[in-house]
Order: C-alpha cells, then sequence, then structure tokens
C-alpha cells in the first residue's frame, strides 16, 4: 500500500513564521533546515505502548516495522524502564507522542533534506561501537558502548527539546549524567573543553555518502563546566526502551537549554582539548550559529525569530508557545552565562 504523504500542521506554520524570502533561502542555504513532507500517521500518547496504534503506524507507513521497529536489537535494556528523576520539571507541556519524536527528526548522515529519516537506518547498525576518549585524559582509552551503558546507573529525564528551527518536544529520556561519564574519561587539569564526534559510515549512512559539501563526521563540544553541569545528558534510550536509530542509538548528548544541534547523536568519540574545538554548525555559518548556542528568546536567529515556537504534542497537534530563556532550564544553567542577553 503507499503512503499516505500529508504535509505536517507545522510545515505551513515554519514559513508563516519566518518570511517567505527567508523561509526559501533558509531551505536553499543549507539544502537541510527545511521541513520535507511527511507520513501523517495519528496523534498518540507516550502510553503507545498500544500494540493497536503501533499497527496503525505501521499500516499508514506501508513498513513492516514502523518508526519504532529501528529500536536495535541488541541494545541494552538493563535498567529499562528507568525510575523518574524528578528534580527536573517540565511545567505545563505534556509529554510528546513518542511516535512524533521518532518519525519526524533532524539527522544529517541520513538525510539533510527531510524529517523521515526513520526509513533510511535500515543499514545502520550501532552495535557494537566502541567509544574513544582522547586528549587532555591521564590515559586514554577505549570502552565498548554497550559495556559502558550497562555499567552506568539509568535514570529517566522529561526534559523539553527545542530545535533551532523553533519546533519543540516534550522527551522522557533515559541514560545517565553526562558528568558521570566526563569523571570517568579522567580529564586533566588542563581541559577546558570537551568535544562529542559522531559515527559517520558512507555504507551504512545515505547522507554521508550522498552529501560531500558537509564535514563530516558530526562534531559539538562544550566548555567543560557545561558538560559538568547536572542538567547535561547522556540518553541511551526514549519512553522507556532503548533510542531508535533515528534518535541516535547508540547514545546522544541532551542539554536541554540549548538548542537541538549542540547534542550529536550516535557518540562514538570524546575529546577532551585545552582549546575551543570547531563545531559542525558553526563552521558552516558562524554567523548563524554560535559555539554557545543557548536557548534565548531575545535573540533571534538572523534569519527568523526565536521568541516563540512549534510545540508538537503528537503529529497531529501542533501549537505555537512562547519560548522561555534557557528553555526553562535558568535556575541550573543561568549563572553558567552571566553575558547572556537577558532581555
Ligand atoms: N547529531 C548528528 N550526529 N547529526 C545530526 O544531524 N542533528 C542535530 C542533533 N544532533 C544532528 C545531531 C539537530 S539539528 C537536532 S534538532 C537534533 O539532533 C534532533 O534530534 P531528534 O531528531 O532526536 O529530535
Amino acid at each position: 500500500m503507499a503512503n499516505i504523504i500529508i504535509p505536517p500542521g507545522w510545515q505551513s506554520k515554519d514559513s508563516e513564521s519566518t518570511s517567505r524570502s527567508a523561509y526559501d533561502s533558509r531551505r536553499t542555504f543549507i539544502k537541510t533546515l527545511g521541513l520535507g513532507s511527511i507520513g501523517v500517521i495519528g496523534g498518540w500518547s507516550y502510553a503507545c505502548s498500544d500494540e493497536d496504534r503501533i499497527r496503525e503506524v505501521v499500516r499508514v507507513a506501508d513498513r513492516p516495522d514502523g518508526p519504532l521497529g529501528t529500536i536495535p536489537q541488541d541494545a541494552p535494556r538493563a535498567g529499562l524502564p528507568a525510575d523518574r528523576n524528578t528534580l527536573y520539571k517540565v511545567g505545563e507541556r505534556e509529554i510528546s507522542d513518542r511516535i512524533a519524536a521518532s518519525s519526524y527528526n533532524n539527522f544529517y548522515e541520513f538525510d539533510g533534506s527531510s524529517k523521515e529519516i526513520w526509513h533510511l537506518t535500515d543499514e545502520y547498525d550501532p552495535f557494537p561501537t566502541v567509544l574513544k576518549v582522547r586528549g587532555e585524559v591521564e590515559e586514554e582509552f577505549e570502552i565498548d558502548v554497550f559495556e559502558l551503558i550497562e555499567s552506568m546507573a539509568i535514570e529517566e529525564r522529561l526534559y523539553r527539546f527545542r530545535c533551532v528551527e523553533a519546533w519543540s518536544l516534550t522527551v522522557p529520556w533515559s541514560g545517565f549524567p553526562l558528568a558521570k561519564l566526563i569523571e570517568r574519561c579522567r580529564p586533566t587539569s588542563k581541559a577546558e573543553f570537551v568535544r562529542f564526534v559522531s559515527i559517520s559510515d558512507k555504507k551504512q549512512m545515505p547522507g554521508v555518502a550522498n552529501q560531500p559539501w558537509y564535514k563530516w563526521p558530526y562534531y559539538e563540544a562544550l566548555r567543560i563546566d557545561e558538560a559538568m553541569n547536572p542538567v547535561a545528558f547522556m540518553a541511551t534510550g526514549m519512553y522507556g526502551e532503548p533510542l531508535p536509530k533515528q534518535n541516535g542509538s547508540p547514545m546522544r548528548v541532551v542539554l536541554p537549554w540549548k538548542y537541538g544541534y549542540k547534542g550529536a547523536k550516535a557518540v562514538r568519540e570524546i575529546e577532551f582539548t585545552r582549546r575551543q574545538p570547531k563545531t559542525f554548525w558553526n563552521d558552516l555559518a558562524p554567523s548563524e550559529y554560535s559555539f554557545l548556542s543557548n536557548i534565548n528568546p531575545n535573540v533571534p536567529h538572523p534569519r527568523w525569530s526565536q521568541a516563540s515556537e512549534r510545540f508538537i504534542s503528537s503529529l497531529e497537534s501542533v501549537r505555537r508557545i512562547p519560548t522561555t530563556m534557557f528553555n526553562g532550564y535558568g535556575e541550573w544553567v543561568g549563572s553558567m552565562y552571566p553575558d547572556e542577553p537577558r532581555s
């Protein structure tokens, strides 16, 4: 059966939020940030271990497995579903539908011009992956990611998530504080920054083969104090299950006070440095994507406003809401940024 392809509710709103020419040039500019069409497959809630609903997704998407069928069979499941750490609140926002969170994605290694990533991930095999730890550390080492995840105390964090493109979600991630991994890496006192490098494989990731204009592998970085902040998280799962491939399996960085692109997916290397490392989007367009990239409604992107966002409750239910400073995490992270414009 053919896919039912309907532009999602927030696609037109994206162009409305931006002037038409800005919107068009944004699409052309990096061939990436425009919104592709997507199969509209229903508006379901987190409690969607509901087999009937998943079957409906499968039927509509004309796939035997659907966007949740991309959870790797051999991913570690120890500690899942994990207890939620209730210190972190999301306010009035409901949990986004898990189908939406796993079928509307940015993952340029697979495709930079569409959000429909999940059906491009067949060849991608996140396990086994060896994490390399290098640079300013007591001793460089490598560790199997499966073993690493199994050795960590897994907790759940319900976090807001905000993309620079002005769409947002609320996602229950599972994983461990990034600080726990940093401590295990034993950085030296000279380490000022930490750099994350993603998996990049032409054979497994069509976007790496087809988009040579990007500087693969994807690379991102934080200051050490940012990486050690208690809110910084390494996600290995979401919605009580291991991460689907399109969401960054085997593990991805989650920084809810920063625009989504600061969180590298499919991390395979961590490097500690003395100097501020280069980062993927900042290298491509430094005037548009800063190193810090904190979520700030007072600082518009050069080509669109960041004062509000389209909150994706489900694929059928998207509403515009105001963006908040540091995405609501100011009490945790605000003191790290005295120079961030507050008004
Ligand atoms: N990490 C890698 N390796 N490659 C990417 O293309 N996209 C970033 C970020 N991490 C990206 C990445 C962007 S732009 C966003 S908004 C988020 O992942 C999207 O995460 P999601 O698809 O799970 O919502």
